[in-house]
């Protein structure tokens, strides 16, 4: 049985176990992440000034980014769990952050997985925490969910900048209502959007989020690793990778193929996603995570 094919089984045989917090979460690849080390935790979260823009929570649940309030508290703690060992591998790291580690890329080998989903509840999860401040990105150009469903279609983003080189990031960040969390929409609609993302000009733009804004964790919500060559720059640069799977859906040779477009010297984690599904009330269901580690 492969790695990962056992490390599924346990996943959907200890989904929603207690204990699981005690888990390190290791990395796919053979190197461990860097024990030299310059804590960054922050005593208290950075002063972002300037208007809030409201996000309608309500909205939000409806379009199925958050969880309805009757699954709000299971799903909550399954984030916490989740965020853990992210924000671990990210303090760990220091202002010079040469690896990137607070640029966390939220994939999936094929579309539909919940990349979204956990895209804004991790965010909103590190959100809450005390000393930390977060920056969600919409880097899946092609389907803007998270611009759509904030109210920020059309709102200059990413595009924007990777096609302005005058224009700095910190002009089209919106700070939202949403514990704080800042946005960085997808930006206008462009016809070489696909190019623009792929480009080096991308590379450019994560080194410097991930160096510029190195006291924010940054989450990344990305295009499917498999249909899209995009994905693979954003891989490229993030230091984190959750990789989420759709439980039941994904197969190993899915996950196996996303994972070969990947740099095993990335802290990797998998998120499960949509495990113990529950027919009773036809949602959410729980989500672990997982790093491979070689003694596992
Ligand atoms: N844990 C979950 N339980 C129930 N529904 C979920 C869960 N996670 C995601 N969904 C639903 O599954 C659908 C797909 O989720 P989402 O849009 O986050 O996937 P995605 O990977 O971002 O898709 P795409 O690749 O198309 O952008 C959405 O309707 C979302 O509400
Ligand atoms: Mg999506």
């Amino acid at each position: 049985m492969s790695k990962i094919h056992k490390a599924l089984r346990r996943l959907q045989k200890e989904g929603g176990s207690p204990g699981k917090e005690k888990r390190s979460a290791g990395r796919l690849g053979r190197r461990e992440a860097p024990k030299t080390v310059i804590p960054i935790a922050r005593k208290k979260k950075i002063e972002i000034t300037g208007e809030k823009h409201h996000l309608d929570q309500d909205k939000l649940i409806r379009l199925g980014l958050l969880a309805p309030l009757e699954h709000a508290v299971p799903v909550a703690d399954e984030f916490r769990r989740i965020k853990r060992p992210i924000i671990d591998n990210a303090l760990k790291h220091g202002p010079t952050n040469s690896d990137h580690m607070n640029l966390i890329m939220i994939a999936s080998p094929l579309p539909g997985a919940g990349k979204t989903f956990c895209s804004v509840n991790l965010a909103a999860s590190i959100s809450l925490e005390r000393e930390l401040t977060v920056m969600l990105v919409d880097a899946d150009v092609a389907k803007p969910h998270i611009s759509d469903a904030f109210g920020l279609a059309g709102r200059p983003g990413l595009i924007d900048i990777l096609e302005d080189e005058d224009l700095p990031i910190d002009e089209v960040l919106v700070r939202t209502d949403l514990n704080d969390i800042q946005v960085l929409p997808a930006g206008r609609e462009h016809a070489q959007s696909t190019e623009l993302l792929a480009s080096e000009r991308m590379e450019a733009i994560m080194q410097e989020m991930a160096t510029r804004y190195a006291d924010r964790l940054i989450v990344m919500d990305s295009p499917p690793m498999m249909v899209t060559s995009e994905a693979q720059t954003i891989a490229r640069q993030a230091g984190q990778i959750a990789l989420v799977v759709e439980c039941g859906i994904t197969t190993e040779s899915d996950i196996e193929d996303a994972l070969e477009l990947m740099n095993p010297d990335k802290a990797i984690n998998i998120i499960l996603n949509k495990s113990l599904y529950s027919q009773a009330s036809g949602y959410y269901g729980s989500y672990d995570n997982y790093g491979f580690n070689e003694d596992r």
